[in-house]
Parts: structure tokens; C-alpha cells; sequence
């Protein structure tokens, strides 16, 4: 039995693969992608989104455009990490699907029944204005796997991760929905290399393969500079990895709070990893720890088996 799940992403290189990894799992079933601005503009992200479904045959999945920038702030771009077209590296043809005519957030509310869990791997603003807009999907909506956030260092200022603080007031929104979030953060991803090595083994593997080898080349010029890292942390793909084997990743039922009103933390996920907040509700679960070789294997063995 599969479990239904809807990816809300910005592709970008991790989203990219992290669809593909959704698509290669007989145990998770893509009912639909919405695309947010956020690695890049929302006109790049979803062209991305339309190019990686184009690449494993699956144009059959709608896709829906929402927010081209965040609730209340400015927009800022990845391109340092992701290049100008938010999926530099590979060269993918200009797809030839359309996007469904419907916003974002109005799809996802009418994809989302009871079974389906969202898989956010960007900036939360399709999530907040799905909730604004459609109140009673908290009804129907159990579970949301969230790539971002971070228990201890942020990657895009020293106290947040990217997808928290591009918007805020979103994640603080969808964080206080009463909707159970599990957090994807920094913590573990960082854990989770994928080398060189496991790029070469996809290479020749067929088109998905190449292409994935060819972003993970692109990627990794990032994290080699920044961090100087051997490998590259796939975000995105393991949030879709813990709906496909919630045993790979370790979380913790805890506090979970946004900071979205501070000079030096706005966008802060401020987890209460030690429980010290007595009576704090615990509104989410935190990713503690991954078994990185499990994951690792599990991405490059179904990255390998599509076409
Ligand atoms: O901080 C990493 C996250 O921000 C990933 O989802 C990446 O794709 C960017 O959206
Ligand atoms: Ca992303």
C-alpha cells in the first residue's frame, strides 16, 4: 500500500532529486507538484518542475504555480547555490507540459485528502495560504515532512536555514496550525554526503542517473567552497526518503517555535531539542539523526533504476 504524498518545492538541484526519488518509489505515490519561489523565481522553479517530470516520462502529474514571493518580505534567490536557472549543470529541453490552471495553494487543498501527506521542500507560502484560504483542510491533512529548518546552524545567516528564512511568518504559520510538522532540517542532512562516488555509479545508468550526476557535479561546487565538504547534503530528497522509510531518520516530538521579529534570528527554528519548555505544546518533530548510509544507498539504487 503506497502512501499518497504531494511535493510543494523549488527546484533547485535537492528538489529536483528528491522528485525523482518520489517517482523511482513504489512505496510513496506523486499525486501532484506545486512549485513556490525560492532557490529562484517562481517562473524558473516551475519550469524546473516541468523539465525533471518531462525527463522521467511522468508529464501525467499536474503541477500548479503559487506564490512568486514570500507572505510579507522580499524575495531572495539561491543562485549562488543553485545558478541563474535555479537547475544549472544538466542540459534539459524546454518542457513542453502547461501548468494547471489553479494557484498553488488552491491545488494542493483540493489534492489533499485524508492519507496524503505534504512534502513542503522550500519556503512554506503555498502551505500558509492554502491554510488561510482552505481552513477546513486542517481536517484532512495528518502529516507535513518539511525540508528546512535547523536545531543548530543556519546556512543562509548563522541562525536560520534557507527555507525558514525566506518566509517567516509562512513557517510560523503552518508551525501553530496544529497540523503535526516534521522538520528536515540541517542537522541531518548535513550528515548525509552524496559524494563523487555515488554520483559515478548513476552516471551511466540512464537519463535520470546522468542528469542526477550532473546536478550533484553542480552542487557540490557549492558545499566544497562553503564547507568544504566531499560531498553534497541532499535536503530535499530525504524528506521524501522519511515517507519511504520513517526508520532511515530519528525524530524527536518537541516545541517547535519561528523566530520572525529579531534584528540577528528572523526565520529561526527554534527547537526545544532538550525539552526544557514544561508545557510548551510539542507541535512538531524534529529530525535528530539518519541513517546516512541507508539513505544514501536507497537514493542511488532508485535514482538507478529509472529510465
Ligand atoms: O536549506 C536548504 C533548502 O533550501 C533546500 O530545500 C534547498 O533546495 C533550498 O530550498
Ligand atoms: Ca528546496
Amino acid at each position: 500500500m503506497s502512501t499518497p504524498i504531494v511535493i510543494d518545492c523549488d527546484p533547485g538541484h535537492d528538489d529536483a532529486i528528491a522528485i525523482l526519488l518520489a517517482l523511482a518509489s513504489p512505496e510513496v505515490e506523486l499525486r501532484g507538484v506545486t512549485t513556490v519561489a525560492g532557490n529562484q523565481t517562481l517562473e524558473k522553479t516551475t519550469v524546473n518542475a516541468l523539465k525533471v517530470l518531462e525527463l522521467a516520462g511522468r508529464a501525467d502529474i499536474p503541477v500548479a504555480a503559487g506564490a512568486d514571493a514570500p507572505l510579507t518580505r522580499t524575495l531572495r534567490v539561491a543562485a549562488n547555490v543553485h545558478g541563474e536557472s535555479g537547475l544549472d549543470g544538466p542540459s534539459l529541453p524546454e518542457p513542453t507540459t502547461q501548468v494547471v490552471d489553479a494557484h498553488a495553494a488552491d491545488f494542493l487543498a483540493e489534492l489533499i485528502e485524508p492519507g496524503v501527506v505534504l512534502v513542503p521542500t522550500g519556503p512554506l507560502t503555498n502551505v500558509a495560504l492554502m491554510l488561510e484560504r482552505h481552513p477546513d483542510v486542517r481536517d484532512r491533512l495528518e502529516s507535513i515532512v518539511w525540508m528546512g529548518g535547523a536545531i543548530a546552524e543556519g546556512n543562509v545567516t548563522p541562525a536560520a536555514e534557507f527555507n525558514a528564512f525566506v518566509d517567516p511568518e509562512a513557517a510560523a504559520a503552518v508551525f501553530a496550525s496544529g497540523i503535526p510538522v516534521t522538520m528536515i532540517g540541517l542537522d541531518i542532512t548535513h550528515k548525509a554526503l552524496f559524494t563523487r562516488a555515488h554520483a559515478d555509479r548513476l552516471r551511466d545508468t540512464g537519463a535520470a542517473g546522468r542528469v542526477v550526476a550532473e546536478l550533484s557535479d553542480f552542487f557540490q561546487r557549492f558545499h566544497e567552497s562553503r564547507y568544504d565538504f566531499d560531498g553534497s547534503p541532499i535536503h530535499d530528497a530525504l524528506a521524501v526518503a522519511h515517507v519511504i522509510d520513517p526508520t532511515l531518520v530519528t525524530t524527536l516530538n518537541c516545541n517547535i517555535e519561528i523566530e520572525t521579529a529579531s534584528q540577528y534570528c528572523d526565520g529561526r527554528t527554534v527547537v526545544d531539542r532538550w525539552l526544557v519548555l514544561e508545557g510548551a505544546p510539542r507541535n512538531a518533530y524534529a529530525g535528530i539523526d539518519v541513517d546516512a548510509q541507508r539513505f544514501l544507498e536507497l537514493l542511488v539504487e532508485r535514482i538507478g533504476s529509472l529510465a
